[in-house]
């Protein structure tokens, strides 16, 4: 059975579905995109994914492509027709194809690019995940709208693979004045010697992550202590736990940065909790899902 894809209107099987060579997404990084968990047939976060989306959107003097009610049932149909329960759905909205010229097209001429991608994902065996991700710090050489999920990711692709071809997990991306950004496609914790959880405020700086407000949220119900404040590449290395979060990668723990062992060099007490948390949460065991607020 051919994976199905949605584009433009259409489910395609996979090796058909593609957009036109002069899409604005393609030429200019113009258009923006969303990444939902579904897990076990939950979709992690949906409406806060979908209040960023709309965020990025209208950051961008984008209007979306198609209701949001359309857009649950497309993802739905996305899941339905590839038989999937444990995926990573991939929402991609561009400025749409026009002849390229770097002022906007006018959108009354032109239709924006809507592609869903629903790829199979296993949430429960990821290694990542049961057995932490060594990273590397390096300098964060992104844009200053890095709150807006646009399809730039250049600098987070080559920071990744910088990482990668080090046998490394992943990448914290380091501001110039010595602290860490976030992930190359999460936001980056540390866990203080008093059991404190730090993570970086919200700005232009980072993309706020969803997953992110809903540890928030567990940390508040479970009373464990989180401040937001920037940390430094040094504070990190003196960490007790760390953890990157993101709707594919979840909870993952951070077992060792730049070749400093973070606590035991495996997963921490305080992570595994708040996984463990997450994870109920997602399969509507207990609390609420997330709203995501409009603003930073
Ligand atoms: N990335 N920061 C960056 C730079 C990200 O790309 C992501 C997510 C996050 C975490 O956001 P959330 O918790 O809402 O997933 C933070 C997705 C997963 C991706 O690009 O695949």
């Amino acid at each position: 059975m051919p994976r199905i894809v949605y584009v433009n209107g259409e489910y395609l099987p996979y090796a058909q579905a593609s957009v036109h060579v002069e899409d604005r997404g393609f030429q200019f990084a113009d258009g923006v995109y969303e990444v939902i968990g579904c897990i076990h047939g939950h979709l992690a976060d949906e409406t806060g994914h979908l209040d960023r989306l709309e965020r990025s959107l209208a950051e961008l003097k984008m209007p979306m492509p198609v209701s949001r009610e359309t857009l649950r049932f497309l993802m739905r149909e996305c899941l339905r027709r590839n038989h999937l329960k444990n995926a990573g759905i991939y929402i991609q909205i561009t400025r749409g194809a026009a002849r390229r010229d770097f002022k906007f097209p006018d959108p009354n001429t032109t239709g924006q690019s809507l592609v869903i991608i629903a790829s199979s994902f296993n949430f429960d065996g990821n290694a990542a995940v049961l057995h932490g991700v060594k990273v590397k710090t390096l300098e964060d050489i992104r844009w200053k709208r890095r709150d807006i999920k646009t399809v730039a990711l250049l600098a987070q692709a080559l920071a990744k693979q910088e990482a990668v071809e080090e046998g490394l997990g992943d990448a914290w991306m380091v501001d110039p004045q010595g602290f860490i950004t976030e992930g190359s496609a999460s936001n980056a914790w540390i866990i203080t010697k008093d059991q404190t959880l730090l993570t970086r405020p919200v700005s232009h700086d980072i993309l706020r992550g969803v997953t992110r407000t809903a540890i928030e949220k567990i940390c508040a119900e479970k009373k464990i202590k989180i401040i937001e404040r920037a940390f430094t590449v040094h504070e990190a290395y003196e960490a007790v736990e760390a953890f990157t979060s993101s709707a594919t990668a979840l909870i993952t723990s951070v077992i060792e940065i730049d070749g400093h062992k973070i606590g035991e060099g495996k997963p921490g007490p305080i992570t595994k909790e708040i996984y463990n948390e997450y994870r109920a949460y997602v399969d509507g065991l207990r609390g609420e899902q997330v709203h995501w607020e409009a603003g930073l």
